[in-house]
């Protein structure tokens, strides 16, 4: 474990201005997307769609990585390696890299991340393609009587052990607790659930001795359920975000990205600048959006050749503005 190099890589993610695109779909997921513009996902076509966003012309200016999925790491452009040719731009590139979730068993309406076995092997593999940094996702569900502690702490024991072995060998975690925003709850169950999540998360990192300086945490804000009939507006969205934060993320943390988590483009972009107006925060507030950077371009894509330059435009113009909200200076007060 080379800390020094840990700790360059995982400031070089949060740099100024900069951000993470998560481009990491599952086959699974990215048919879902494209399910939105009637398409039926295939490598190659995956390929054509990741194409158009990674050579958007001057996206190396607002973001710092990319995470990939194991189909996309293996894929070229232009005869390139895409990490190679991410890397080239200035661009980190990064890998998802656990196996998704399942059902936790005996524990009704809650998941489990599965994707330790191998995980070595796999990790090793991905570090001579080219990965600087690697995700694991865990998912935690609002519902009647959970989330359980049961559910929190099996899910923070695995993003702890992961966390170590991607350490080991010089690649710099982003554990990714999701609190889910699906359900019809308050922001107030939102806060407590992400606060006992982040905390177990931060217990089990120390267990196992993860290095803080050298790991990027993504999890989601403190918001009301998709589904809850009052909405907390983004004041409240940002303050209960960073109170949570400064109850239980250390210091040493050198950063937080977010993921949009089905917020829309203009919300996601609207909550990260009021994230970060609020003073005293330790850590780089920034962004690693999925949908919220890409929902735009992929609509004006629609699959099309002929639509490239159009949906490069709308990818710019979100990746530009979602940085500028990163880039605010907390107010005095
Ligand atoms: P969303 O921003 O679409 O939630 O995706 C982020 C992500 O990487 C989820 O694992």
């Amino acid at each position: 474990m080379n800390i020094a190099v840990l700790k360059s890589t995982a400031n070089q993610m949060v740099a100024k201005g900069k951000g993470i695109l998560a481009a990491d779909e599952s086959s699974k997921t990215i048919q879902k997307r494209f399910d939105k513009i009637g398409l039926k996902s295939d490598p190659d076509t995956n390929l054509a769609y990741r194409k158009m966003l990674f050579t958007t012309p001057g996206i190396e200016n607002y973001l710092s990585g990319v995470i990939l999925f194991d189909e996309t790491i293996k894929q070229s452009i232009d005869g390139i390696l895409i990490p190679e040719y991410l890397s080239k731009r200035g661009i980190l590139p990064g890998i998802k890299v656990d196996k998704g979730i399942v059902d936790l068993p005996a524990f009704p309406g809650e998941k489990i991340t599965e994707g330790l076995d191998g995980l070595k092997e796999r990790l090793i593999e991905y570090a001579k393609l080219g990965a600087k940094f690697a995700k694991w996702r865990a998912v935690i569900t609002i519902g009647q009587n959970i989330p359980t502690d049961k559910c929190i702490e099996e899910n923070a024991k695995r993003l702890a052990k992961y966390s170590l072995l991607c350490q080991e060998l010089d690649i710099v975690p982003i554990p990714e607790p999701e609190v889910l925003m699906d359900g019809d709850n308050t922001l107030e169950i939102c806060q407590d659930a992400t606060e006992r999540t982040l905390k177990s998360l931060f217990t089990k990192l120390k267990e196992y001795n993860v290095n803080l300086e050298g790991l990027i945490l993504k999890t989601n804000m403190v918001i009301s359920g998709k589904k809850c009939p009052v909405q907390a507006n983004a004041q409240e969205v940002a303050k209960e975000t960073i109170a949570t934060f400064l109850n239980v993320i250390p210091k040493e943390v050198p950063g937080i990205v977010f993921l949009s988590g089905g917020q829309t483009p203009d919300q996601a972009t609207e909550n990260l600048a009021k994230i970060n107006k609020i003073a005293g925060s330790p850590w780089q507030l920034s962004y690693s959006y999925g949908r919220a950077l890409q929902d735009e371009a992929l609509m004006a894509w629609a699959g099309k050749n002929e639509n490239v330059m159009e949906a490069q435009k709308a990818f710019i113009e979100r990746v530009k503005k979602v940085s500028q909200a990163r880039s605010q200076q907390p107010s005095q007060n």
